[in-house]
């Protein structure tokens, strides 16, 4: 379809233009009904986007163009297994990895007894492991757990480990490890027991050059430590769509667990990609977690599009990037747990749809998706949150909040919460002049005031919504990852685009193979452009 010249488009730019010289202030004077309009509740989540710069109104006029994009045939054939990712001739099957049993039909054959059979391996691998019945090479239980996988090997696990640490095991110490740095890597080792340490090598494909640099590394230090190469079997396993690779470096069969073509990096949480996060919380609450998510599938795949969280969130995040002209999204959470959930939105969102060029190959004839940012809300305040408030910038903000603390101290909570709700009502709302210079003539007046006065006024407006979790419990946190997904997937869709591939990740990956052999030879870099050359140059005076 021609996205920008259809009727919903168009309907929508009509409504945007009338609606634009209204304020969010004289949007809730006018309408008293606002909030219970534009907010939803489902299972242990609230979603109030009644601080958009949208009315009711605007709704089904963006729920128009989900319909004329055809959302519905497009979620019918990512859940009926079909090859909607093109360019890489697959299919999208993360959803079949949080169902309890099957069939879940892909383009070919039905993957839930393969998706089973590995969570049951999954299951008895992280039970001996948190029980101490797991023994290291020279017999004494592992203790501690190394992740380590990078992008979608990394973030979804890290990010819900940390989420969930209340419930993780008190005993085992999980860890995650992703830059080529070495300050990552070597501290770490410092730290670890080789005769109680396992890693787990999380790649899935087996070939990227972070993952194996660092796995080569931990299988030296733990060969240099334990004196013989049978040692591996006992202290690696692998997470990966390519089981020989594995094998080849010497991880041992039964230490090999499967993912698939169909399940794409940053949605690789709920395969043998969480093991780590799986061994951390246990199997029960993983399960929890995978149910959390499969709730918001249902949720999605059924609920009307006006009540349809995934839906609505992506359309507000279409009218702020399209219509409203936004360029970034700010994540902001505020829970110290949720800390890794703006890096690991940072990946599915603009990994997925931060392209220009559609499905058909044509440029896209408008703007894909913003740019993410973000950082716990609390510590933004105190940092960035001036240019939110008085930058001149429109910048659309998610905030969330986990209401109940998992770890409570007196009076926190609470004030952390009225933080989260009055950043939302200040940018929304902001403070006019005339409030302003009424609250500054209590102190002052005459020029002293009116010179004071602009740098005391908030242009308000900035819309956000606030996503509130009764608790950062498994099922809530596994339903809060589906909504993103499934908000991505709509966006996807409706900007016409691919969000399952990532050709856009391969060029710097290839110029680095480039690069590497020029680094410690100098004949090498002649072919190099001149910026690189001198980079080289000044690298090759100043490496140890
Ligand atoms: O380079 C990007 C990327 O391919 C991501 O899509 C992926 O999550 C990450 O690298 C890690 O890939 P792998 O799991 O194959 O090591």
């Amino acid at each position: 379809m021609n996205l920008t010249a259809s009727t919903a488009w168009k309907a929508i730019e009509a409504h945007r233009q009338a609606l634009a010289p209204v304020h969010l202030r004289e949007m809730f004077a006018r309408d008293p009904g606002r909030v219970s309009s534009l907010s939803l509740r489902f299972d242990g989540i609230y979603f109030d986007f009644s601080k958009q710069r949208i009315e009711p109104a605007t709704l089904p006029l963006l729920t128009a163009l989900a319909r004329e994009a055809r959302l519905d045939e497009w979620t019918a054939r990512m859940f009926g297994g079909e090859k909607i990712n093109a360019s890489e001739g697959r299919e999208v099957l993360h959803v079949a990895l949080r169902r309890l049993s099957g069939p879940f039909p892909s383009s070919s054959f039905d993957v839930m007894p393969q998706v089973l059979a590995t969570r049951q391996r999954m299951v008895a691998f992280a039970e001996r492991l948190r029980s101490g019945q797991a023994l290291g090479f020279t017999g004494q239980p592992i203790r501690s757990v190394v992740n380590i996988g990078i992008g979608g090997s990394d973030l979804g696990p890290k990010m819900v480990g940390c989420a969930l640490r209340a419930i993780s095991h008190p005993t085992l110490s999980v860890h995650y490890v992703s830059n080529l740095d070495g300050a990552q890597l070597a501290p770490l080792l410092q730290t670890l027991d080789p005769r109680t340490t396992m890693f787990l090598l999380a790649s899935k494909t087996f070939t990227t050059q972070e993952t194996m640099l660092n796995a080569r590394t931990a299988r030296e230090w733990l060969l240099s430590n334990l004196g013989d190469p049978a040692a591996i079997g006992k202290h690696f396993a692998a997470l990966t769509a390519k089981p020989e690779r594995a094998g080849e470096f010497g991880i041992a069969e039964e230490a090999i667990f499967p993912l698939w073509d169909w399940v794409g990096g940053r949605f690789s949480l709920w395969s043998a990609v969480g093991l780590a996060l799986m061994i951390a919380i246990g199997p029960q609450a993983f399960a929890d977690l995978l149910a959390g998510a499969e709730r918001m599938d249902e949720h999605f795949c059924t609920a009307p599009y006006e009540r349809n969280l995934p839906v609505i969130m992506a359309l507000l995040g279409i009218w702020n990037t399209n219509f409203l002209g936004a360029h970034s999204l700010s994540v902001l959470p505020y829970n110290e747990s949720l800390k890794y959930l703006p890096s690991f939105l940072q990946q599915l969102e603009m990994e997925s749809n931060g392209k220009a060029v559609g499905r058909d190959g044509q440029t896209l004839a408008c703007a894909s998706n913003p740019i993410v940012w973000g950082e716990l809300g609390n510590n933004g305040q105190h940092a960035f949150f001036q240019l939110l408030h008085q930058g001149g910038r429109l910048v659309p903000c998610d905030f969330i909040a986990a209401v109940r603390s998992d770890f409570p101290l007196p009076g926190h909570q609470e004030a952390l919460l009225a933080n989260c709700f009055a950043q939302s009502a200040a940018l929304a709302f902001g403070k006019t002049a005339d409030e302003a210079r009424a609250e500054l003539s209590r102190s002052m007046q005459g020029a002293e005031l009116e010179e004071l006065l602009p740098h005391k006024v908030f242009p308000g407006n900035q819309p956000s919504s606030t996503l509130l979790l009764s608790r950062l419990d498994p099922h809530n946190v596994g339903a809060l990852v589906a909504l993103y997904e499934h908000k991505v997937f709509v966006q996807g869709v409706i900007w016409g685009l691919n969000s399952f591939d990532q050709w856009g990740v391969e060029l710097g990956k290839a110029v680095a193979n480039s690069i590497l052999p020029a680094i410690g030879d100098a004949g090498l870099a002649d072919k190099l452009d001149r910026s690189t050359q001198e980079l080289l140059s000044y690298s090759r005076q100043h490496l140890g």
